[in-house]
Formats: C-alpha cells, structure tokens, sequence
C-alpha cells in the first residue's frame, strides 16, 4: 500500500508502541522507532526490516530531555511522515502524597508536555502536506477520576482532550487524530507503575492496535472493548461521588491497600 510513506511510532521499545511498529510494517509502512532503550529498538527495527522489507529508522530518545523535539525533527527532516503514533508513556500510582516528586514531574512531562510537542512538531509538517494521521494514546483512566492513580488519569484526561479538539481542527486540513483509550492491557505498564496487581482481563497489544486503525479517521476518540465502552457510557449517568468511590475500591485494590 504505502511504500515511501514514514510511521513514526514513540515508546516503540515495548508494549503498545511495539505493536504499532510491526503491524505499520505490515501495513507497508517505513517506520521511525523512538524511545529510549537503543538496543530494543535496534532488534525491533531489524525484525521489521527482515519480515516486512520496510526502511528503518531508530531514534534513541528521552522525550523528557528538553531539546527532545529538536533533534527529533531533525532526525525526520527527510521523511515524508503520514502517521505518528503519540504513545510513550507511564504511570505513577498510591498516595498522591507519597509518590516521589520526580517520578511525578517526570509522568506530566511525558505524558503531557511531549506529547504536546510531538503532536505540534508533526501536525505543523502534516497540514502543510494537506494528509496524515496521528493516533495520541490516552486511557480508560481518563474517563473518570482516579484516586491513587489521581496524577496519571489527569495526565490522560489532558491527553484524551488533546487529541479530541485537534480532531476537530486538523479535519479541514486533511489531517485525522484519534484519541486511543485502552484498557488494562498485557504490557511492562503495571510493573513499572508500582501496581502490585492489574486487572483480570486485560486486553490484548493486538486488540488495541485493531481498534485504533477501525476507528482512525471516523471519529475523534475510541475506547477498546465493548464492556469499557459500556462502562464509559454508564458511568455518565453515575453521581460524581459514587463514581470517584467506585474507582477508589478498584485502584486500592490494585496498589494491595484493600
Ligand atoms: N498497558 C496499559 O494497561 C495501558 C492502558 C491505557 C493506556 N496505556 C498507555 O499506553 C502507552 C504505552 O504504554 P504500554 O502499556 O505499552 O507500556 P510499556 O510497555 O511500559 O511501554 C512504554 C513505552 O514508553 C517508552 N518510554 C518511557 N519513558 C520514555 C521516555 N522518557 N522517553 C522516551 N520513551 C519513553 C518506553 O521505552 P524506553 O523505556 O525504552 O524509553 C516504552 O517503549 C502509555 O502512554 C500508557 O499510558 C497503557
């Protein structure tokens, strides 16, 4: 399909990111792999480049480093770019008082303000090219607030947000944005957020990756899986308090404070 056509693809190394990278391989994609682990990208760029005969590039970054987006559009400057994955990112979880002051500011920088400049550095490059698309990678955690995961739900409510507005701005110029809501999904991400348990069923790389090509391009944001979506739907019609007490049992339970 695309044959000179870039996907750049950030938290590449691993869970989400890492099934974007081989299913835009797939799709006839040349991918750019960002994140910052050189050795996980390099495997991951040699696989693709072998089952898939697509051009590589990997781009070691910290997207927390503050000249990040410089030398990442310097890294892209020739490539004609028509998808961008907007997906690095983690989580900080307990008690919003505990939770260390760097790990916190490092969440929001991530999750919030690179995201931010990765959506600007390509939607400026796209709107002039009149095509492209960019799925910004959000979460069920954003419909709804979450105590002992208060920070990392905010982070994805300003994501989802993000994403959702410039839906509207960029359909004019050819350009379509998705939010991505997934769930709990099978990835490093409850290990590395500290929760000593994850849901019970916990979606799929490859369910979240399908839903997001399904929906890219009709609609400004989609939750994977019906029951979430159902859940999402309902808790509109839930009062503010009970929802928030809701959440809270959940995510005790998941830090193992209940
Ligand atoms: N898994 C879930 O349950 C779930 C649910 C909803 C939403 N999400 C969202 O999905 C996205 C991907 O997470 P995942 O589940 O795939 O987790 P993951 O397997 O931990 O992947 C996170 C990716 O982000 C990269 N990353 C982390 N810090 C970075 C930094 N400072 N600079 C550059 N890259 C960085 C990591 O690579 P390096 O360590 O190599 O840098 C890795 O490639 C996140 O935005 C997350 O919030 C996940």
């Amino acid at each position: 399909m695309e044959n000179n056509k870039w996907a750049v693809i950030t938290g590449a190394s691993s869970g989400i990111g890492k099934e974007f990278a081989y299913q835009l391989g797939k799709k006839g994609y040349n991918v750019a792999l960002v994140a910052r682990s050189r050795d996980k990208l390099e495997a991951i760029a040699a696989d693709i480049q072998k089952q898939f005969g697509r051009e590589t590039r990997v781009i070691p970054l910290d997207l927390t480093h503050r000249d990040f987006a410089r030398e990442l559009a310097d890294r892209t400057v020739d490539m004609a770019v028509t998808m961008v994955i907007n997906n690095a990112g983690f989580g900080t979880s307990g008690s919003f008082l505990e939770i260390e002051d760097d790990r916190e500011i490092e969440m929001i920088t991530l999750n919030c303000s690179a995201v931010t400049q990765v959506a600007r550095l390509f939607l400026k490059r796209m709107a002039k090219n009149g095509e492209g698309n960019m799925i910004i990678v959000a979460s069920t955690a954003s419909v709804q607030p979450c105590p002992w995961f208060a920070t990392y739900a905010a982070t994805k409510a300003f994501d989802r947000f993000l994403a959702e507005a410039l839906w509207y701005e960029m359909k004019p110029k050819g350009v379509n944005v998705l939010a991505l809501n997934p769930p709990g999904t099978a990835t490093q991400f409850f290990a590395e957020a500290g929760l000593s348990d994850s849901p019970k069923r916990l979606a799929t790389v490859e369910q979240v990756v399908r839903t997001a090509f399904k929906a890219l391009g009709k609609r400004p944001s989609v939750i994977v899986g019906v029951n979430n979506r159902f859940m999402a739907f309902t808790e509109r019609f839930t009062p503010e308090k009970l929802l928030i007490a809701i959440t809270s049992r959940i995510m005790k339970k998941m830090i193992g404070t209940s």
